[in-house]
């Protein structure tokens, strides 16, 4: 039987790479310091209309709050060497997870997951909060740190 090989790099989805994805890297990359754990982590947009921007300064602010750090995130549109390169590809919600699976190869289709799967919420997914009000923010941090300790779990399985 083939070994099953240690998780090492992870990879965060949504839309937009300006408010879930760039959220649930923050929140990892400070999960993973704390548990002395090392994994690459980035995060990527199915579109592109944001690239090269910072994140959303509404997530920025949920987040910093809680003790996040997006210094540095600039947002970047997922592209063929990511399925190559990442270990896991971690999608927000289903339209993500749909996209993800049709711009991939089939080889590649065991390293996409939702990211609720982790998580012990009875949420399916990372509700898009772009348009909504700051309670939406505060709630996809709540879902990405449940789901964050979960994939951290998983990752310590692995
Ligand atoms: P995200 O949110 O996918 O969590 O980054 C969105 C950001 C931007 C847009 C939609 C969702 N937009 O339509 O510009």
């Amino acid at each position: 039987m083939a070994e099953k090989k240690k998780i090492s790099s992870v990879l965060f989805i949504c839309l937009g790479n300006i408010c879930r994805s760039p959220s649930a890297e923050a929140v990892f990359r400070h999960k993973i310091r704390q548990h002395n754990l090392f994994v690459e982590v980035d995060s990527a947009g199915t579109q592109g209309f944001h690239t090269g921007c910072a994140p959303d300064e509404r997530s920025v602010q949920a987040g910093e709050a809680r003790g996040y750090d997006f210094g540095g995130l600039k947002c970047r549109k997922v592209n063929e060497m990511d399925f190559e390169q990442f270990d896991l590809i971690i999608a927000m919600d289903d339209s993500n997870l749909k996209n993800l699976q049709r711009d991939s190869r089939e080889e590649h289709h065991h390293k996409i997951k939702l990211f609720m799967e982790f998580s012990s919420f009875e949420d399916d997914v990372v509700p898009d909060p772009y348009y909504g009000g700051k309670k939406g923010f505060e709630y996809v941090l709540d879902l990405i740190e449940d789901a964050a300790d979960g994939l951290i779990e998983h990752i310590k399985r692995s």
